[in-house]
């Protein structure tokens, strides 16, 4: 025989089901949603090579720009920054303080949403809590792509 259960109770399991949901996405802990993450795959040489002709990258042949890439095996988005003509970085967008994701640079700063840590685009840690810089990756770049050593 079903149980009924009342509207409110309903409610109350559905937004229950949302918190979760949003708690998975901004932590990632849980790692009940879409399974392993998707993203960039390595080669086997541990590299990632960004071609600047694809959509998508294209505009980090422009100084001053960034583009969040997700890689297999990396919990956090890695930042790809262009800085001028001949420097492009890679960061961790994971926090070093409890491991947020830091938003993309806006005015030469990387920020953390939690609580406000900020990161020079070199990933210099320049205002706690966080007392670590960004994890940074080798990266190199020619007129045609990017390449990431992971
Ligand atoms: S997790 Fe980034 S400042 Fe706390």
């Amino acid at each position: 025989m079903k149980k009924r259960i009342s509207r409110r109770t309903a409610f109350l399991r559905i937004a229950g089901l949302g918190a979760v949901a949003s708690a998975e996405k901004s932590f990632g802990f849980l790692g009940l949603f879409g399974g392993k993450k998707k993203g960039l795959e390595p080669d086997t040489q541990g590299r990632v090579i960004l071609s600047l002709n694809d959509e998508k990258y294209r505009q980090l042949k422009n100084n001053g720009t960034s583009v969040k890439i997700d890689v297999k095996g990396k919990g956090k988005p890695l930042i790809v920054i262009r800085r001028d003509e001949h420097t492009v970085l890679t960061l961790s967008s994971k926090c070093t303080h409890l491991g947020c994701e830091v938003a993309s640079p806006q005015n030469g700063t990387l920020i953390c949403p939690c609580h406000k840590s900020k990161f020079t685009t070199d990933g210099t840690v320049i205002k706690g809590p966080a007392k670590r810089n960004l994890e940074k990756f080798r990266t190199e770049a020619d007129n045609d792509t990017i390449t990431i050593f992971l």
